[in-house]
């Protein structure tokens, strides 16, 4: 039975991430920052933890529960928007060491951690170790400074994850857009549904070669530039 760990999924994708999943017949690790989103995980049937991903502590003790896995996917998936902004306005400080923590501190923080457990995975073949990016955090596409610092935060876990992806030996490391989706950050009007992007996403995620580490996707297989 393979084996997927999604981090930070109480709600909107990466809940529906755990649902696909184990609706598949995967083993599902979780883990989720309140006792609310471990019970929602523990519905579906996956295994959770609770863990706040900018705790240093907690993410650690995350990785020490890991301890033996072999992961064929693990997502870093939580995120946060911030202020919706227009114009590349002065940013408070609050507001960054949030945004910046669970976008960006995070993942570095767990991404080295979950690394030597995706590079077992797929039999020894090396499993897949994504983020849940966003196109908004793309310099080379960008034509909008709407909330800068949610792009900001996005093009630093991309270069995390570029990072990363250059430690891999058997494991393909990937960033995912998911497109803009029917979610609370996404609002109501986004364009599709939890349900379309992660079948895109885990369609793309068992298909990505290693010949895919270091690189940046939509939910539809198509490349993005960084
Ligand atoms: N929706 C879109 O259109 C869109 C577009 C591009 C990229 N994305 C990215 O896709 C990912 C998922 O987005 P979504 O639309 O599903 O957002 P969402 O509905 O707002 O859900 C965000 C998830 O992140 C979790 N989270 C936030 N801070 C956390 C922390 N400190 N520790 C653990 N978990 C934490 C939340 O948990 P709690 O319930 O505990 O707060 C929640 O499960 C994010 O990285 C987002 O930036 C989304």
């Amino acid at each position: 039975m393979p084996t997927a760990l999604i981090l930070g999924a109480s709600r909107g994708i990466g809940l529906e991430f755990v649902r696909q999943y184990r609706a598949d017949g995967w083993r599902v690790i979780a883990a989720a920052r309140t006792p609310e989103g471990v019970g929602a995980l523990k519905a579906l049937g996956a295994e959770a933890h609770q863990a706040d991903l900018t705790d240093p502590g907690a993410v650690a003790g995350l990785g020490w529960k890991l301890d033996g896995e072999s992961l064929d996917v693990a997502i870093y998936n939580a995120g946060v928007l911030g202020p919706r902004t227009e114009g590349a306005q002065p940013v408070t400080r609050e507001d960054f060491d949030r945004v910046m923590h669970v976008n960006v501190l995070g993942p570095m923080m767990a991404l080295p951690l979950v690394m030597p457990y995706v590079e077992t995975g797929q039999g020894g073949h090396g499993g897949v170790l994504a983020v849940l990016s966003s196109r908004m955090g793309s310099l080379g596409s960008m034509d909008s400074n709407g909330s800068w610092l949610y792009r900001v935060s996005k093009a630093g876990v991309n270069a995390a994850l570029k990072a990363v992806s250059l430690d891999a030996r058997h494991a393909t490391c990937v960033a995912l857009h998911p497109g803009w989706v029917q979610t609370d950050m996404g609002g109501k009007t986004a364009d599709i549904t939890p349900q379309q992007s992660v079948k895109g996403m885990r369609q793309l995620l068992a298909g990505v070669k290693r010949r895919d580490n270091g690189s940046f996707f939509n939910y539809d297989g198509t490349p993005i530039p960084w």
